[in-house]
C-alpha cells in the first residue's frame, strides 16, 4: 500500500480482503432456488457497514505483529477451509424445476461474475475450481472465512430482526419482510445460518465452533430478553424485591409460568435499586444481542492467530466493550436521528415499547416514568411524555457518556497489542463507533 493511502483511509490496509468479502459470501449462499437466492442475497447487495468483518480482519492483522515466540496456541489444521472431499452436497444441476440456469443465479453472484454452475452447489466444487487463497497481508484463510461467517450470521439476524420489529426499511431500501414477506425473510435467515454453520464446521477448530455457535444462541437470548422483558420462571410472581438479579436462574425444570419482568417499582424497594436492576437487565440484553458476536468474533480471530491466552482474553474484552459501545450508540441514535440519516426507521424504540438507556436515565430522575416503562408506553401520549423526559433529564447526553466509557475501555484493551497500522485502524474504528451518525 502506498503510504498516502494509509493516511487517507486507515482501513485500506485490509481493502483487498474487504473487497473480496461480498464475492466470497456470494459463493457460500447460492442455492437451487431462485427466490431463495434473491432473498438471502438481498441485504448483502446494499452496502452495509461491514463493521464485524472489518474487526476480524484488522484484529487478525494486528495480531500478526505478535512475535512467533509468543504464540502458544497452534491451529494445527491445514488451511483448507472450503472443501471436504467426503462431503457430497446436493447435486449440481444446470436446470432445476424447469428454470434455466440464468434464473437461478443470485443477484449477488451476478454482481461478482460467479459461475452459476459453481454457485448452485458451492459444496461440490472440485478442488481445482476453488479460488486460490492468496496470503496478502498474512491474514490467514481461516480468518478471512471468519470475516465472511460473522457477516452472514449478522445478516441472518437482521432478516429476523426486521420481522420481529415490524420494520419497513433497512440500508435505505424496503426491509426483507416488506420486499419478500415475513415467511421468506425468516426462511432466508435460517438458510444463511445453515450455510454459515457449514463454513464454521469447516474451520475445523473446536474452540471457534463453540464461540460462534454460542453467539448464535446469545443473539436469540438477547432478542428474547428484549421481546417482552420476559423471564422464564417456576415462581408464581415477580420476585418480590423487584431486582432483576434475583430472578430465579434456569432450574432445568419445565417452566410453569411465563411472566413479564416488570420494572414497575414495588413499594418495598427503593427506586435507585430498581433503576440499577433495570440497567443491569438492559446491559445484559445488550451484551447478548450485540456485544456477544463482537466479543466472540474477536476472540475467534485471536484463537486462529495462535495468540496466548492473555491476548485472546484481551481481544475478547475489546470486542465486548466495543459491542456494548456500539449498541448503546445505536440506542442513542434512535432518539436523535431521522429515518433518512440512518436508512431505517428512527424514533422506533419507544413505539416498540423498548426501554433503552436514554429513558432509563430519565427514569432515575423521575420515578413516575416506571409506570410508563412497565406498560411499554402503550397508552396515548406515553411516547411523547417519555421523549420529553429524556430531553429534560439529558438522557441522550448521559447515554453518550456511558458509550464513551465502553469506548475508552475498548481502547485500553487495544493498547495491549503491539503498535501497528492495524492497531491504529482499530483505534480509529473504535472512536468512530462513538461518533457515528448512522
Ligand atoms: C438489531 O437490533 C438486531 C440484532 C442486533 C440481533 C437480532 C437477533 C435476532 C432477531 C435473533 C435471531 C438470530 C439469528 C442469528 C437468526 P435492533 O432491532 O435494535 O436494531 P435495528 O435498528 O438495526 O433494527
Ligand atoms: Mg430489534
Ligand atoms: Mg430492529
Amino acid at each position: 500500500q502506498p503510504k498516502s493511502d494509509k493516511f487517507s483511509d486507515p482501513f485500506s490496509i485490509v481493502s483487498h480482503e474487504m473487497s473480496n468479502l461480498a464475492k466470497s459470501i456470494a459463493s457460500l449462499i447460492g442455492s437451487g432456488h431462485p427466490t431463495l437466492n434473491r432473498v438471502s442475497s438481498y441485504y448483502f447487495e446494499a452496502e452495509g457497514k461491514n463493521v464485524r468483518p472489518l474487526i476480524v480482519l484488522l484484529l487478525s492483522k494486528a495480531l500478526l505483529k505478535i512475535p512467533e515466540s509468543e504464540r502458544t496456541r497452534i491451529d494445527i489444521d491445514d488451511q483448507d477451509v472450503t472443501e471436504q472431499p467426503h462431503y457430497k452436497g446436493t447435486p449440481t444441476k444446470t436446470s432445476v424445476a424447469g428454470n434455466t440456469v440464468d434464473d437461478l443465479i443470485s443477484p449477488l453472484a451476478v454482481l461478482h461474475g460467479i459461475n452459476p454452475r459453481v454457485i448452485l452447489d458451492p459444496l461440490s466444487k472440485p478442488m481445482d475450481q476453488l479460488p486460490q487463497i492468496d496470503a496478502i497481508n498474512g491474514i490467514l484463510p481461516k480468518q478471512r472465512r471468519l470475516a465472511e461467517i460473522v457477516e452472514m450470521i449478522h445478516t441472518a439476524s437482521l432478516l429476523h430482526d426486521d420481522v420481529i420489529d415490524l420494520s419497513d426499511a433497512r440500508r435505505g431500501r424496503p426491509s426483507g419482510n416488506i420486499a419478500f414477506t415475513n415467511k421468506m425473510a425468516v426462511l432466508a435467515g435460517d438458510f444463511l445460518l445453515g450455510r454459515a454453520s457449514v463454513a464454521i464446521a469447516r474451520l475445523r477448530n473446536p474452540e471457534v465452533i463453540e464461540l460462534l455457535s454460542t453467539t448464535i444462541a446469545n443473539l436469540v437470548e438477547g432478542e428474547f430478553m428484549q421481546l417482552k422483558n420476559t423471564v422464564m420462571s417456576t415462581e408464581p410472581t415477580i420476585n418480590n424485591d423487584g431486582d432483576a438479579k434475583t430472578v430465579p436462574e434456569a432450574t432445568g425444570k419445565v417452566p410453569t409460568v411465563l411472566h413479564e419482568y416488570s420494572v414497575a417499582t414495588p413499594k418495598s424497594v427503593d427506586h435507585a435499586t430498581n433503576v440499577d436492576a433495570a440497567f443491569e437487565y438492559y446491559l445484559h440484553k445488550t451484551y447478548l444481542k450485540t456485544a456477544s458476536l463482537m466479543s466472540k468474533l474477536s476472540r475467534a480471530a485471536a484463537v486462529l492467530s495462535g495468540a496466548q491466552d492473555d491476548v485472546v482474553e484481551n481481544c475478547y474484552q475489546f470486542g465486548r466493550n466495543l459491542g456494548l459501545c456500539f449498541q448503546i450508540v445505536d440506542d442513542m441514535l434512535d432518539y436523535t436521528s431521522s429515518d433518512d440519516a440512518i436508512g431505517k426507521p428512527s424514533q422506533a424504540d419507544l413505539k416498540l415499547g423498548l426501554a433503552t438507556a436514554p429513558i432509563l436515565f430519565a427514569w432515575r430522575e423521575r420515578p413516575e416514568l416506571g409506570e410508563l416503562i412497565a406498560r411499554k408506553f402503550k397508552e396515548d401520549g406515553d411516547v411523547e411524555i417519555a421523549r420529553r423526559a429524556v430531553q429534560q433529564f439529558d438522557g441522550v447526553e448521559k447515554t453518550r457518556q456511558m458509550a464513551r466509557e465502553y469506548c475508552h475501555r475498548a481502547l485500553e484493551n487495544l493498547s495491549v497489542l503491539p503498535p501497528s497500522d492495524a492497531r491504529s485502524a482499530l483505534e480509529l474504528l473504535t472512536n468512530s463507533v462513538l461518533t457515528r451518525s448512522k
